[in-house]
């Protein structure tokens, strides 16, 4: 898609997520027609990035919270020492210990399924972007709820249809007492439960909301019954017809939608000289719930 009107460009990878957008400036604010287009682009395509950006971090924000509020980080080890919206991920340390988190999606997953009121999305500005022999390491691997739901067979869409899933922070290390020093930092989280099948708020297709590592139970069914099943869904969603691999550069920012993907980050890059930093804020809104003051 190119746009005549627009200040920028929009193009869409072959695939069923993903939208690339070049000659947008975000360091000032976009008018509320080229947002519009932009967060439309967005809804439909699950995964946007806007390349070529060189923000402060209260431009950074300032984008982020257009599309809603801004979430509390739970890990707060890891929050920029001046905007606390924002946290770093990244493999670099400072007087030995990491300024970031280190190894934030190690595993396919949904961010924070665990509250009670999911992010809407998240979104990094890639700052240092690691390579070798100039080629760019560390990209973020995304796959398609919504593609992977439709996929069932009706049986398997009947069955599931209407189950509620147990979240938990500590996922299944709570039942083997395995938890994490991380974990411990995410604080004590209730227990919470979402619909398996979430429809999406925005294009009203429906997603498939599991992932193993935080889905403990499906309620009203034994685990000996729920676990394989939760497996078995989480399983479809990363199969490479519903995926896109993003390979980043510097100033790169790039929002994602957490209920119609799934991420998974590549660990390809090592310290001290490989270094990676991205900001990244997480962005509340109507997701499974409302809420409005900022959690
Ligand atoms: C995340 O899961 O929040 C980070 C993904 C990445 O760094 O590639």
């Amino acid at each position: 898609m190119t746009t005549d009107v627009l200040p920028f460009e929009v193009s869409l990878p072959d695939g069923v997520i993903g939208a690339e957008c070049r000659g947008a400036d975000l360091s000032k604010p976009l008018d509320a027609g080229s947002f519009a287009e932009l967060e439309s682009v967005f809804n439909e395509r699950s995964v946007l990035c806007i390349r070529g950006q060189d923000l402060t971090e209260v431009q950074c924000i300032d984008f982020a919270r257009r599309f809603g509020v801004i979430k509390k980080i739970f890990l707060t080890d890891f929050a920029h020492p001046d905007h606390p919206e924002i946290m770093y991920v990244s493999n670099i340390k400072k007087d030995g210990r990491d300024i970031g988190h280190a190894d934030a999606g190690s595993v396919w997953h949904s961010d924070m399924s665990y509250t009670e009121y999911p992010p809407r999305a998240t979104m990094l500005y890639a700052v240092e972007v690691p390579t070798r022999d100039g080629v760019a390491l560390g990209a973020t691997n995304f796959a398609s709820t919504a593609a992977a739901y439709d996929s069932l067979p009706q049986s398997t869409k009947e069955r599931i249809d209407g189950l509620t899933v147990v979240h938990d922070v500590f996922g299944r290390r709570a039942k083997t007492g395995t938890h994490t020093q991380q974990d411990d930092n995410r604080r004590k989280q209730p227990i919470v439960r979402h619909p398996l099948v979430r429809v999406h708020p925005h294009t009203g297709r429906k997603c498939l909301y599991v992932s193993p590592g935080e889905c403990t139970g499906i309620v009203g069914m034994d685990d000996a019954e729920a676990l394989p099943l939760i497996d078995e869904l989480a399983a479809l969603i990363p199969q490479q017809q519903f995926r896109i691999k993003h390979e980043w550069q510097p100033g790169d920012v790039l929002i994602w939608d957490n209920c119609a993907v799934q991420h998974l980050a590549t660990f390809d890059y090592r310290g001290p000289e490989e270094r990676r930093l991205m900001w990244r804020i997480t962005v509340g809104g109507e997701t499974v719930g409302e809420s409005d003051d900022g959690r």
